[in-house]
């Protein structure tokens, strides 16, 4: 439906901040582009919608090439972070005012504006000022405003970031049903990967204004292309280990600084070599914090002599933060499985579940 091809986008014609940027959005999907702050990702909505100009490449709408069109005729509907309400006019005025400019009947402003405030459980607050509003109040009326517009298209800009986490969860869930509802399309920038993973048909994970990663969330996590995109999606974070790798008759293996483990990989972890013939001496093993586990007998693993230096406990969950040498690493365990004795526990990883990244490039060495 929405094609983005080769989109370039750079300042003075400098300093550039988006390149080489490709992607297909598809009618009723929920794209979401995250990636950390200053990557680009309002500059990049904002060239969508038409409130900035694209340095080169095209923006195919249904295939006709809308990149010099207004941002009226785009028929995409933006919401922004900040909301951009009318702080001096009503609920009402600040919903149909779009349309009033537009200079649609008022018989039909009307009926859209009530339809709108239905929709959005605002029906009772048309007659307020935004300053008389909770913040989820006026984030609804920020997508009231894109509702009334007939888009085909929603753009939101990090919609839930000036909210409380708990209004945040709920709104994020009230997003996710009015996609689902309206049928529409919608293009959703955020920092916050827990918000892509949970709203995503399609993740798209950018890295200073160039794509690292497209997959669906499930396949992004586990299948990370590289290292960045290991360590960015997911909490806690990925742990990002130096490892030597030697190749040995009976297969490959990994050391950690210092030897603090040793052990050689599962099969799953070397197609690099046996597949690809690729033999680095050097490597990077992400592992999941859920995938660092502690040892007990039945597992034939490795013992790790990983020294607990704090707790978190997060409710159902626990973090151990371990230390060896001069690393430190994540551990997350079910709370009911921590030990009473941290000084004598053992861990064990999950090798089938972790990753090898190439020790220069980050690039995941089995993918
Ligand atoms: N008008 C401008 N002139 C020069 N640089 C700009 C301009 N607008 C934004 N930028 C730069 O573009 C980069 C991306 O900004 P933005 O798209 O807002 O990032 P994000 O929304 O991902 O936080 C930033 O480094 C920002 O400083
Ligand atoms: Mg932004």
């Amino acid at each position: 439906m929405l094609e983005l091809k080769n989109i370039k986008k750079s300042y003075d014609n400098k300093l550039t901040i988006i390149e080489n940027f490709n992607l297909d959005i598809n009618q009723g999907e929920f794209v979401v582009i995250v990636g950390p702050s200053g990557c680009g990702k309002s500059t990049l909505l904002r060239m969508i919608a038409g409130l900035e100009e694209i340095t080169s490449g095209e923006l195919l709408l249904n295939g006709k090439d809308i990149s010099h069109y207004e941002p009226s005729q785009r028929e995409v509907a933006m919401v922004f972070q900040d909301y951009a309400l009318y702080p001096h006019m009503s609920v009402y005025d600040n919903l149909a005012f779009g349309l009033k400019i537009k200079n649609v009947d008022k018989k039909i402003i009307d009926e859209k504006v009530k339809k709108a405030a239905a929709i959005l459980d605002l029906t009772t607050y048309l007659e307020r000022r935004p300053s008389d509003l909770s913040g989820g109040q006026r984030q609804r009326v920020a997508m009231g405003r894109a509702i009334v517009k007939d888009a085909k298209i929603f753009l939101f800009d990090e919609p839930l970031s000036n909210l409380d986490a708990k209004l945040r969860h709920k709104m994020r869930a009230e997003i996710k049903k009015f996609h689902l509802d309206q049928k529409g399309t919608s293009v959703y920038v955020t920092h916050d990967q827990l918000e892509a993973l949970t709203l995503a048909d399609k993740l798209v994970i950018i890295r200073a204004g160039v794509i690292e990663q497209v997959g669906s969330p499930q396949e992004v996590f586990n299948n990370p292309k590289n290292s960045f995109v290991g360590e960015f999606i997911g909490t806690p974070a990925m742990n990002l280990l130096k490892v030597d790798l030697e190749y040995k008759a009976d297969g490959v293996y990994v050391t950690g600084k210092n030897r603090a483990f040793h052990f050689k990989l599962p099969d799953n972890k070397t197609k690099f070599f046996t597949e690809k013939k690729l033999k680095p001496t050097q490597a990077v093993l992400g592992i999941r914090p859920t995938d660092i586990i502690l040892h007990t007998n039945e597992e034939a693993g490795w013992n790790t002599p990983f020294q607990v230096l704090f707790t978190e406990l997060l409710g159902h969950e626990a973090n151990l933060i371990l230390k060896y040498g001069e690393e430190e690493l994540t551990s997350l365990i079910p709370a009911m499985h921590m030990p009473k004795d941290l000084k004598s526990a053992e861990f064990y990883f999950k090798l089938h579940f972790a990753h090898l990244f190439d020790g220069e490039t980050g690039e995941n060495l089995n993918l």
